[in-house]
Formats: C-alpha cells, structure tokens, sequence
C-alpha cells in the first residue's frame, strides 16, 4: 500500500463471483476486510473475509450488510445476456439498493462494474480518441449497465457520494483470444482500480472510466481512470503468444464486438417478429 492508502472494510457483492474470487487475494494482502456478499455463499473466506448470503436487490439485506463499512465495490449481479425481467431486477434494482444502502450508511466511495456493452454500439475508434462516449447500449444487459451508470450519477450527484462507474473490458486471469488482448483487465489491475476509488479520489462526483489493463492493443482512452488515480500496469500482449489469432474474426469495428451485431439477439425469448419489412 501507498503512504496514501489506508485499510477498509469493504462490502463486495457478486462475492462468490469470478472477478470477485481474483481480487479477493489483493485486498486481502493490503490489508483490507472483506465483506463477501452474494446469493451463494463465497468459498473459503479468510481471516479478514466474512460470507453474507442474500439478494442484493433486498434492500434491508443490503442496509444490514454494508452497517460500518468505508467502501463497496457492487461487482454482484447477471454478467450477460438474459431476460429482461431478470437483468432489470438483478442489475438495476440491485445497484439501487447497493446505492441506497451506501447512502444510509455514510459510504462515500462507490466501485460499480459497468461494462463496454453500456457503449456497444460506439465505433471503437470513437474509443480510442479518448471520445467521452454517452451510453448506447448494445443488449438488454447493456442497458442495465447503462442503468447503473445512471444511478451511479444520480447518488453522487445528490449525496455527493464518490462513485466510479467503472466499463470493465474484460475479466479473467488471463486473455482468451484476439479480441481479449485489447479488452483484459487483469486481476492485480483491478484491485489497483478499487484501490484508486477507495483511496485517491478527492472531491466528489461520478467518474465513468475504462477498466482495462496496459494493454498494446488497448482501443479505449486510458486518461479517465488516470484522472481517479488509477495506472493499469499488466499487458494482456505477455499471453499473445499462447493465443491462436489465425481464422478468428474480428468485431472490432464497434466496441460492443458480437454483440452489436444482429446475430446477437435480445433477452432471452427471442420471439420471431411479426412483421418482416
Ligand atoms: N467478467 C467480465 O469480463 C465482465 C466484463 C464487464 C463487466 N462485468 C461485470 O462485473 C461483474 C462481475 O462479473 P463476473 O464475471 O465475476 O460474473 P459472475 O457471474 O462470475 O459473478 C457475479 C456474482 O453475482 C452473484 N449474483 C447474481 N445475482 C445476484 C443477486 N441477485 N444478489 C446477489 N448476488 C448475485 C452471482 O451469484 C455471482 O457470484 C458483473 O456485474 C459483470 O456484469 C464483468
């Protein structure tokens, strides 16, 4: 830790998650608590780790669990496509309650995992130049993230809350393809972002930034999350060479990739349309 970073005690929803299981190691090492809040109970908490099962669209349940914490870092909730029902109760209610919830406990600092499919649409290019991107969806999961950006605004805005709605790339230990070695966010990267909300920001206010390593093939202007402290260090080009790049296709001329495309169908129902112009 800096001189300038200080131990918390910090809720962690989607706790028994992927990206949530990589960090843990790396808050744990600096020292922080660890509240590991999800439906299902998170495995093997350690020392400074304790387990909270329940719904993070329960507001009383969110209230309860985030009681003395100093930061939270809301990576609970459906992480791709789904039926609208769900993705609005899950991913929007539930980054309400978590807001709320932050709110009434006197919980400044806010890490929200928003995603690139709330700006799918964008030309990447667009990205690249450092475009401040309005959201444009590309799914229904899109939107919730689109969604919880807008409510990250609203508390910050209103409570003068410190929230960073952060548009992860991609999530992993390492990239799996072409596509990801644009995109990754390593693990020890993303603990630097949670580090960066919950220690450097300094006045209040909604950050929308790019979580993605160092990355040489990065397609996203990096300066936003240097303006929250936050100084990727991996590169997913280290694994390169373990990918194999020939025949795969590549999406890359809108951020969201496939799913921008009309391949990528909405929700889950997929009901044929009425009307074929
Ligand atoms: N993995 C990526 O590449 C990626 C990219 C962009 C954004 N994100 C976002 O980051 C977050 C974490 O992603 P992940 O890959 O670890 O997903 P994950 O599915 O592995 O983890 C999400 C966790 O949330 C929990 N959860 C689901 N519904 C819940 C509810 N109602 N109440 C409490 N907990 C609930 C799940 O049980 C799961 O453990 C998600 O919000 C996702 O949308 C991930």
């Amino acid at each position: 830790m800096s001189a300038a970073q200080q131990s918390h005690i910090i809720a962690l929803t989607g706790g028994a998650g992927m990206m949530a299981t990589l960090l843990r190691p790396f808050l744990a090492a600096a020292g922080h608590s660890v509240r590991l809040l999800d439906i299902v109970p998170a495995a093997d908490p350690g020392p400074q780790e304790s387990v909270h099962v329940g719904n993070v669209a329960d507001l009383d349940f969110m209230v309860e669990s985030l009681t003395g914490c100093t930061g939270v870092v809301h990576l609970g909730g459906i992480h791709r496509e789904q039926a609208w029902e769900d993705l609005v109760q899950t991913n929007i209610t539930g980054t309400r309650a978590t807001l709320e919830a932050a709110y009434r406990n006197g919980v400044e600092h806010v890490l929200l995992a928003s995603s690139t499919h709330a700006v799918g649409f964008h030309p990447s290019a667009a990205a690249i130049a450092g475009e401040p991107l309005v959201p444009r969806p590309d799914s229904y999961y899109g939107v919730s993230k689109a969604a919880m950006e807008a409510l990250g605004g609203l508390y910050a805005d209103k409570y003068a809350m410190k929230v960073v709605s952060a548009r992860i790339g991609t999530g992993g230990t390492h990239p799996g393809n072409t596509r990801t070695l644009s995109s990754w966010l390593s693990p020890a990267d993303s603990a630097r972002l949670v580090e960066a909300t919950l220690n450097e920001i300094g006045a209040p206010g909604h950050h929308v930034v790019w979580a993605v390593s160092a990355n040489t093939r990065g397609w996203v202007d990096t300066t936003g999350g240097q303006g929250i402290g936050y100084f990727p260090q991996d590169n997913a080009e280290d694994f390169a060479g373990a990918i194999d790049e020939a025949g795969q296709q590549e999406w890359d001329q809108l951020l969201g990739g496939y799913w921008s495309s009309a391949g990528h169908k909405l929700g889950i129902d997929n009901f044929p349309r009425l009307v074929v112009p």
